[in-house]
């Protein structure tokens, strides 16, 4: 059977993006910026994004395009060594972690979904967090949610996940301009937009280290980065096309409806007046549902955000999902049948036990996926930079214009050497931090 590869040039670039833009930007990236200073967060995290994010990206997609294998054959493939095959086996743990989580964190967001609609949280947003968040009723939705996710990445690359992407992708960021021009006209909703687009320059030099980790951890988890994710979309790539200029349009929309997201987020946060927040994961939620509970037309406006969450959730988890599938797929010959099958089983149950402690969840989301993520992304970064070497060079021109030519060997010492030598010490120091 050959391998699937993806229809069109936009379709590659819509899945990726999809992948990208999820629960990390419209949940994560709120809650990050409002922890560690709004506007100062974002110019940091702005630079990771543009100095190793792209980098990095190039890296996965330099090694998926090379090989036109999923992590573990591209590794085991392209090095013949079975160091890096055995290494290469780490990504299928990560995509386990990535999704039992995100999985749990979907079933919330369908929930929300459905109480928008009936108006089930309005009367008590707090309370009604505390009564779906850990618990049967959390391991229900996100069985719901690993089930349509399933559904999806069973109809195969072309008429499941890009033409799913396809769909989702506009229709995400039309109605997160629909919801950022509501968001700005509210009372209060100017302090929203100061408190996250201008930077306060002094606490900025004050905390420049403490912000780095966390803008760091951020820059992969929204890029997709360090999971072998990029890897396998790339490994899908037909024909030479510039893997740098699609690179850089995947950041960039990336980039562009993450912003979007806080600038629908923290105007409606100001305008009710609860501030930046802050506090944890659920913290979002909950503001934000008491804001759709005493704002004008906030069912609606309720509705249509939760939709938004439901589509870039669903966008990023058939991307988790494809890891392991495209391993069993390639390396053990099985149909996507029963590799889709056969995973989610295991996902609903890695999932259940995130759904049903709160520990575990908060260890996993937390710092388990900072650490797979960084590690993945340095393993990838350096067997692009040292096993792959001028090979990689050569990958990465063919296909591109005169630019990303000339800017190919520079990049190589990059992400062989500069790039890992600062996830490590961002990494420790984040650590370090934690720690003191
Ligand atoms: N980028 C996704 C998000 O922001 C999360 C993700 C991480 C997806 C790693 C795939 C791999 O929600
Ligand atoms: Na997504």
């Amino acid at each position: 059977m050959t391998r699937e590869s993806w229809q069109t040039r936009i379709g590659f670039i819509l899945a990726a993006v999809g992948s990208a833009v999820g629960l990390g930007n419209l949940w994560r990236f709120p809650w990050m910026t409002s922890d560690n200073g709004g506007a100062a967060f974002l110019l940091v995290y702005l630079g990771v994004v543009l100095l190793v994010g792209v980098p990095g990206l190039l890296a996965e997609f330099v090694i998926g395009r090379r090989s036109r294998r999923n992590p573990v054959g591209a590794l085991s493939d392209l090095s013949e060594s079975s160091a890096w095959s055995a290494f290469g086996h780490v990504f299928v743990v990560t995509a386990v972690i990535l999704l039992s989580f995100y999985s749990v964190v979907g079933g919330w967001i369908l929930r929300y979904f459905a109480g928008s609609f009936t108006g089930a949280y309005f009367a008590a947003p707090g309370a009604y967090f505390e009564s779906i968040n850990y618990g049967v009723e959390a391991v229900g939705f996100h069985l719901l949610f690993l089930g349509v996710t399933a559904l999806i990445v069973l109809r195969g690359v072309r008429r499941g996940i890009e033409r799913a992407t396809k769909l989702m992708m506009p229709a995400i960021v039309v109605l997160l301009l629909a919801l950022a021009a509501w968001g700005v006209t509210l009372d209060g909703a100017s302090e929203g937009v100061a408190f996250y687009l201008a930077p306060d320059i002094a606490f900025l030099q004050a905390n420049f280290l403490n912000i780095l980790p966390a803008a760091a951890g951020q820059a992969l988890f929204t890029l997709s980065l360090g999971a072998g994710t990029m890897l396998t979309y790339a490994s899908y790539l037909g024909e030479d096309r510039s893997l740098a200029a699609d690179g850089t349009a995947i950041a960039v929309l990336n980039t562009f409806v993450g912003v979007l997201a806080g600038v629908v987020v923290f105007p409606i946060l100001f305008a009710l007046g609860v501030g930046a927040g802050g506090g944890g994961p659920g913290a979002l939620f909950v503001s934000l549902a008491s804001a759709f509970a005493a704002l004008p037309y906030g069912q609606v406006v309720g509705v249509v955000f939760f939709g938004v969450v439901v589509l870039a959730a669903l966008s990023s988890s058939i991307s988790m999902l494809e890891i392991p599938v495209s391993f069993l797929v390639d390396e053990y010959g099985l149909s996507r049948r029963a590799a889709v099958g056969g995973l989610t089983g295991v996902f609903a149950v890695t999932g259940a036990v995130c759904a049903l402690d709160q520990g575990v969840f908060g260890f996993v989301a937390g710092t388990l996926v900072d650490l797979l993520l960084t590690g993945g992304l340095v393993g990838f970064m350096l067997f692009a930079g040292w096993v792959l070497g001028a090979d990689a060079v050569t990958e990465l021109q063919g296909g591109s214009g005169p630019l990303a030519r000339s800017l190919a060997t520079p990049w190589l010492y990059a992400v062989g050497v500069f790039i890992p030598v600062f996830l490590i010490f961002t990494f420790v120091s984040g650590l370090a931090d934690a720690a003191g």
